[in-house]
C-alpha cells in the first residue's frame, strides 16, 4: 500500500485488532490533503465497502485533520457521501437491482469525547439533510407521467402531515383570480391542471419574517410549441428539480426543528404544445400588471416564476431565493459544477456562497446589471420573455429581476447541477445541502 488517492487495501485478521476486516484507504501526499480528498476518500471506501458486501463498518475518517473544518464538518460530509452512494432508484424497474448485502450500519469514530455532543447534533442535521436530498433525487427521477403538478401536491400534503406543516393549494381559478396570468400562458397546453403549492413552516415567533424559497415545478418542458429537439428531452421531466429542492430544504428543517419561519412557493405545471398552447407573439399581462411578450414559449421557467415572486410579497418576507432549472445557457457558462447564482443584495450573495462552499454543493455569483436589461426590450409589451443568446442566463435572472424590487432576493440557476446525464443519469439533490446549510446559519446567528 502506497496511499496513492483512491487506492484501498483490504486486510483479513490484523493482529491485535478486534475487526474481522480492516480497509485502508489511500489519501494521497500530506501536503495536498484537503476538503475535496476528505469527501473523494470516504467515497471510496463507501465504494469499496459495497463492492466487498460488508453489512456494518466503523470509519475511522473524522479524525483526520482537514484545513478550515471542524469534526461537524467532517460528519456531514461522511454522511453526505455515504447516503450518495447508497442512494438507489429501482422502484420502477420490477426487479430490483440485484440485492447484494447492503451496507447497514455505519459508525463514526471519534478520538475525543469532547467532541462527543457536537457531533451528534451535527450528525442529526446531516441525517436530515440526506433525507431532503433523497427525497429531492426521488421526485426528480420519476418520470412526467408520474411526478405531475397534482402529484407534487400530494407530496407536499404528506411533508405537511408528518412535520404538521401548514399548506394550501391553489387551484386554476384562483390563479385566474389573482391574476397570473404570465404562470396560466404556461399551463394553457396542458391536459394536466396547474397547482400552485404552498407550504409554511413555523419553527420560530408568528412575528418572525419567513425566508421564502420558490421552486420552478415544470413537470416536464416540452418547450411548447417552440418545441424542443427530440435528444435527450426525456431530461426535461428534471425541470421541475427546483421545485423539489425546495420540498427536500423544507422537509430537512422542520426535522430540524430549526428556530426560523419558511414558506415554500412552487408554481407547478407542464408546458406542452396543443391547441390551446400560447403562440410565440402573445403577449400577457402578470399578477404584477407588468405585461410580456411571449417571443418563445420555451422560456416558460421564468413566466411561472414570475407570478409566484410577486405572490411572494404577501408574506413580507426577510429574503426570497428562488429555485430553477432555468437556462441552458447557465450550463454553458459554469457546467456541472457550480449553480449560478444571481442576487440583488451583496450580504444575501455573500452568505449563500459560503454556505455552497461549506456543503460542497457550490455557486458562483454572476453580475446582475442593468446594462443587460436593455436585451429585454420588447416592441408589444412592457418586456419579451427572451434576450437573445448573448448572456441567456444573465437575461434570465434579469426578467426575475423586475418582479424582485420589494424585497432582499437571490436566485439560484440550478441547470447544470441539478442532475447527471449518461451513464449515470439521475437527480442530484443540489441545492438541498447549500439552502440547508444556509437556513441552519440563518437560525444559529438569529
Ligand atoms: N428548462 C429549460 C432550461 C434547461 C435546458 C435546463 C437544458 C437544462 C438543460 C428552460 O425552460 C429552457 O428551455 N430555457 C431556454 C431559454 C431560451 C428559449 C431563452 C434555453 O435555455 O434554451
Ligand atoms: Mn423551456
Ligand atoms: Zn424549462
Amino acid at each position: 500500500m502506497q496511499g496513492k488517492r483512491g487506492s484501498t487495501l483490504l486486510l483479513h485478521n490484523v493482529p491485535k485488532i478486534l475487526a474481522e476486516r480492516v480497509l485502508l484507504v489511500g489519501l494521497g501526499r500530506e501536503a495536498e490533503f484537503n476538503e475535496q480528498r476528505f469527501t473523494e476518500a470516504v467515497r471510496a471506501a463507501i465504494r469499496t465497502l459495497k463492492e466487498i458486501g460488508v453489512p456494518e463498518a466503523a470509519l475511522g475518517f473524522i479524525e483526520l485533520p482537514v484545513k478550515k473544518r471542524d469534526t461537524a464538518w467532517k460528519v456531514l460530509q461522511t454522511i453526505l457521501v455515504a447516503t450518495d452512494s447508497s442512494y438507489r432508484f429501482d422502484r420502477l424497474k420490477s426487479k430490483h437491482d440485484e440485492e447484494q448485502i447492503s451496507l447497514g450500519k455505519l459508525t463514526l469514530m471519534l478520538s475525543e469525547r469532547i467532541e462527543l455532543k457536537r457531533s451528534e447534533t451535527a450528525l442529526e442535521q446531516a441525517l436530515a439533510i440526506a433525507d431532503g436530498v433523497n427525497l429531492t433525487k426521488d421526485l426528480g427521477n420519476l418520470p412526467a407521467n408520474i411526478c405531475t403538478p397534482t402529484y407534487l401536491a400530494e407530496q407536499a400534503s404528506q411533508i405537511a402531515k408528518k412535520h404538521h406543516l401548514k399548506l394550501e393549494v391553489l387551484e386554476k381559478k384562483d390563479m385566474e383570480r389573482l391574476g397570473m396570468n404570465s404562470l396560466l400562458s404556461v399551463a394553457r397546453g396542458s391536459r394536466q391542471p396547474p397547482k400552485l403549492i404552498i407550504l409554511q413552516y413555523s419553527g420560530a415567533s408568528k412575528k418572525q419574517k419567513p425566508i421564502a424559497l420558490v421552486g420552478k415545478g415544470v413537470t416536464f418542458d416540452t418547450g411548447g410549441i417552440s418545441i424542443k429537439p427530440a435528444a435527450e428531452m426525456d431530461e426535461m421531466k428534471f425541470d421541475m428539480c427546483g421545485a423539489a429542492s425546495v420540498l427536500g430544504t423544507i422537509k430537512a428543517a422542520a426535522q430540524i426543528k430549526l428556530p426560523i419561519n419558511l414558506v415554500g412557493i412552487i408554481p407547478a405545471t407542464e408546458n406542452m404544445p396543443g391547441g390551446n398552447a400560447s403562440r410565440p407573439g402573445d403577449v400577457v399581462t402578470s399578477m404584477s400588471g407588468q405585461s410580456i411578450e411571449i417571443l418563445n414559449t420555451d422560456a416558460e421557467g421564468r413566466l411561472i416564476l414570475c407570478d409566484a415572486l410577486t405572490y411572494a410579497e404577501r408574506f413580507q418576507p426577510a429574503l426570497v431565493i428562488d429555485v430553477a432549472t432555468l437556462t441552458g445557457a447557465c450550463v454553458i457558462a459554469l457546467g456541472h459544477v457550480a449553480s449560478g447564482l444571481y442576487s440583488n443584495d451583496e450580504m444575501l450573495a455573500r452568505d449563500l456562497l459560503q454556505a455552497g462552499d461549506y456543503a460542497q454543493d457550490r455557486a458562483w455569483q454572476m453580475p446582475l446589471w442593468d446594462d443587460y436589461q436593455e436585451q429585454l426590450k420588447s416592441n408589444f409589451a412592457d418586456m419579451a420573455n427572451i434576450g437573445g443568446r448573448p448572456a441567456g442566463s444573465i437575461t434570465a435572472a434579469c426578467f426575475l429581476w423586475r418582479f424582485t424590487k420589494k424585497y432582499t432576493w437571490a436566485h439560484l440557476d440550478i441547470a447544470g447541477t441539478a442532475w447527471k446525464s449518461g451513464k449515470e443519469k439521475g437527480a442530484t439533490g443540489r441545492p438541498v445541502p447549500l439552502l440547508t446549510r444556509f437556513l441552519i446559519h440563518k437560525a444559529t446567528k438569529a
